[in-house]
């Protein structure tokens, strides 16, 4: 039996990106709420196709709807010019997840019955896509045995409820059936959305990219790192169903779908950001090239050049790995170990001094890595290895990313 679903406060922008929702509007006075529902599902990216049952349209009219998703609303199965641009069959197919909000008694019923009287009616017959139902209705009509059997049908087929609430109504009584809040069910439907994988339900922190240590206003350290291959990593991982966080240094990647990115330039940002990231994570990897040295006293103004020589003096950047190791023992940590010469060597060596759960090597330098397209890694853990053979950073993050959460299970016992 599908339960109610809970909010969450997980970000949700990056799940609802891109993502089609259809959305079903029945009448009722929550219907006006349906109007924000949808500015809160496309500020978070989704794109949002309106129908509306006939009672819906006597509370709020088809133009409001309309203006805000930016699409024509549909709402009758007999209008031969949106038939002609998209069938109702087509129709159909085209969400992500239908989301009825308000869900009238009544609709609840024509659902549960299998009835396909009207447009939305008939659309959740004719479709094989999730749903979910906000209902909103009088607290009598709600605590109706008629209403309670006929949402336990829809349970018992998987269509997901979301709410109600209780509180004021609108007729003036107090009690259950008032719709959820907006907010509340664009969250409801994020979580419906998130991939679901063997990473389900686990959050992973990844740091990524360069960092940049300031020498003066105008000049700074940095290395080669391109970030792809953090980035294709956080993509494969919330393939897996992974709720992934990007720590990132500068790159001119854009953000992956599904992940939440927070940018940093130095090294102390990108240990500050990621200790506060991973409070709840399970997971830690460690894609940054960090810089192992920062200036010690950035000057305040642009250096003038002077002598032929000049010196810098650097002070050791702390390792953010390490240094969140001592600070969380249960964290699964993965490293990176980008070596040019004594690879196998090397990379035990850092596993075994950052407390690792898993490192993964490669071999860097005379073009290799850095910056490039392709790549392939060598990874470690203790009393156990397995080679990725060279592959496009996209192919080696799934690869990786498949091995990074067999090795998680496996330390979970
Ligand atoms: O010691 P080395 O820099 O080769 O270790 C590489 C691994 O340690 C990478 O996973 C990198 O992200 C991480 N690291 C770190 N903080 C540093 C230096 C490296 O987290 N200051």
């Amino acid at each position: 039996m599908s339960e109610s679903t809970s909010p969450s406060a997980a970000p949700v922008a990056a799940t609802l990106y891109g993502r089609r929702i259809l959305l079903g509007v029945c009448g009722g006075i929550a219907a006006y709420k349906a109007a924000d529902l949808v500015r809160r599902l496309q500020d978070a990216g989704a794109e949002v196709q309106v129908v509306m049952t006939a009672s819906a349209q006597r509370f709020v009219t088809a133009q409001t709807f309309q203006a805000l998703s930016g699409r024509p609303v549909r709402s009758s199965l007999w209008d031969e010019a949106a038939e002609a641009a998209m069938g109702h069959i087509e129709l159909a197919r085209w969400p992500d997840l239908i989301v009825i909000a308000p869900a009238s008694a009544n609709t609840i019923a024509r659902l549960a019955h299998g009835l396909a009287d009207d447009l939305l009616s008939t659309l959740c017959l004719a479709s094989d896509k999730p749903i979910a139902i906000a209902p909103a209705m009088n607290r009598l009509m709600w605590a109706n045995p008629a209403t309670q059997a006929n949402l336990h049908t829809l349970n018992h087929r998987g269509v997901h409820q979301l709410g109600p609430g209780s509180g004021g109504q609108a007729c003036g009584e107090v009690g259950e059936g008032r719709m959820w809040e907006p907010l509340q069910i664009r969250d409801a439907v994020a979580n419906l959305l998130r991939p679901t994988g063997p990473l389900s339900n686990t959050r992973v922190v990844i740091t990524a990219g360069p960092t940049r240590e300031p020498i003066d206003p105008v000049r700074f350290i940095t290395n080669r790192s391109s970030g792809k291959m953090g980035y294709a990593l956080a993509s494969s991982l919330t393939r897996l169903g992974a709720e992934v966080t990007l720590v990132s240094g500068p790159t001119t990647l854009p953000t992956p779908h599904g992940v939440q990115r927070i940018d940093v330039e130095t090294a102390a940002q990108m240990l500050d950001a990621t200790r506060s990231a991973i409070a709840g994570a399970q997971i830690l990897v460690g894609t940054a090239a960090v810089a192992d040295y920062r200036s010690d006293a950035p000057a305040e103004h642009k250096i003038k050049k002077q002598a032929d020589q000049m010196a810098l003096s650097l002070v050791r950047n702390p390792d953010i790995l390490a240094t969140l190791r001592e600070a969380d023992p249960k964290l699964f940590i993965v490293g990176f170990a980008a070596e040019t010469e004594k690879l196998a060597e090397h990379a035990h060596g850092k596993l075994q001094r950052k407390k690792l759960d898993m490192i993964a090597a490669n071999w860097v330098g005379a073009g290799r890595a850095f910056d490039q397209d392709d790549n392939a890694l060598h990874v470690f853990w203790p009393g156990g290895e397995r080679e990725l053979p060279t592959a496009s950073k996209v192919d080696l993050a799934g690869a990786l990313a498949a091995l990074i959460a067999e090795r998680f299970h496996a330390s979970r016992g």
